[in-house]
């Protein structure tokens, strides 16, 4: 009897495997009705090359973001909007240029760039609206900059509690005259982070390297980029031409594909597609900030499929899930025997390898100085 019900099962067992993957939950199929999915090359939908940051391949493997909350500190959001409604939680957000809960997007330069940053993490799938946002399920906090050091320090603790990932998609002015140093009220924040966030694991902080390559700007000049804590992203450009905006430094860990060419130009060229002021889509996001946020969207989905990763874990797992990509320039390789240009840090991050990476790795813990790894060449 017990011997027919073992057979039983195997039989069942059998039927299961032979079903087509999509039923079993892996390399799921996935349906978007987004009209702006199709316009999403970074994505890698059925890629012919490697040009891309593979999130789709992230996506198959059930990796959504789902359960990670994103504080991106920018110049305001639309939270309105009805792309980013869903995902915005407007309760936790809190304008620190003023102090106070007015979240409106602030009359800078480019009113629409908090916007625009937000959907390109959080824009809702199958809504019929504008792309999908590349971690569609998390939730975002938008904080509104303040430039002061307290300011910074309170939007880069706010809510520590409930954030996981704190990304800063706007920085001091590019014009190659201006050193903004690290402040002791900053670094003091930071290590709160990477001490108390996340219970302990550590938050996640993302900078934009900067936008200011065209002035000679040098990002090791931003203090905020330029330290320990902060992962410090760049655009690559699809081409392979060097960007024109970009900004070179040691800080610099990794970089995504957000420019078809060298220029990217506000008004004019097609990129990243995402939500805009007034309800709108626009496919004109492209340069170190879209980076940036997408980078932060990318360990939304690692932390949504292991949420046990420390603040460590997840520099490594950026570092070894970043490709070369026969981008045309100088690859140094440093003491453990990684390759590294200070203009895309790493290479180019898959989402994909990262995902996969992080559903099995096994904690190098939260301390600098436990970090054997680092002087093994093991990596
Ligand atoms: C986090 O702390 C804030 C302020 O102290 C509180 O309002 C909020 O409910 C807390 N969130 C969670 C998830 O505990």
């Amino acid at each position: 009897m017990a011997e027919r019900f073992l057979w039983f099962l195997k039989v069942i067992y059998l039927i299961i495997l032979s079903l087509p993957s999509p039923l079993r939950g892996q390399n799921k199929e996935l349906k978007f009705n987004d009209p702006g999915l199709k316009d999403q090359w970074y994505l890698g939908k059925n890629a012919a090359d490697d040009r891309h940051n593979n999130i789709w391949s992230a996506w198959q493997q059930g990796a959504t973001g789902k359960g990670v909350r994103i504080a991106l500190i920018d110049n305001g959001v639309e939270v309105t909007h009805n792309d980013l409604l869903d995902n915005i939680v407007t309760e936790s957000s809190f304008n620190y240029g003023d102090f106070n809960r007015d979240l409106q997007p602030r009359k800078t330069r480019t009113p629409g760039h908090g916007t625009k940053m937000a959907g390109i993490i959080g824009m809702s799938a199958n809504n019929n609206q504008c792309g999908v946002g590349i971690a569609y399920e998390a939730k975002i906090s938008a904080l509104t900059f303040g430039w002061t050091a307290l300011a910074h320090a309170q939007s880069y603790t706010h809510r520590l509690n409930e954030t996981d990932i704190y990304v800063s998609t706007t920085g001091p002015p590019d014009n190659g005259q201006f050193i903004a140093k690290h402040t002791k009220q900053v670094m003091k924040a930071y290590v709160k982070g990477i001490t108390k966030g996340r219970r302990g694991l550590g938050s996640i902080y993302i900078r934009t390297s900067g936008s200011g390559g065209y002035h000679g700007d040098h990002c090791g000049a931003d203090g905020t980029v330029n330290n320990l804590y902060s992962i410090a992203v760049a655009s690559a450009a699809k081409d392979h031409s060097q960007t024109l905006l970009g900004e070179g430094c040691a800080s610099i860990l990794t970089s995504v594909y957000t420019q078809q060419t060298k220029w990217f130009v506000k008004g004019f060229t097609k990129d990243v597609i995402t939500t805009d002021l007034k309800g709108s889509c626009t496919i004109n996001s492209g340069g170190s900030s879209t980076a940036a946020a997408m980078v932060s969207a990318i360990v939304a989905l690692a932390l949504s499929v292991n949420q046990q990763l420390t603040w460590r874990d997840v520099q490594y797992l950026i570092i070894k899930s970043s490709n070369q990509n026969n981008l045309p320039v100088t690859w140094y390789t440093n003491g453990v025997g990684l390759r590294f240009n200070s203009r895309y840090g790493f290479g180019i991050l898959d989402a994909g390898k990262m995902v996969t990476l992080s559903k099995t790795w096994k904690t190098t813990g939260v301390n600098m100085v436990s970090q054997k790894v680092l002087v093994t060449k093991s990596m």
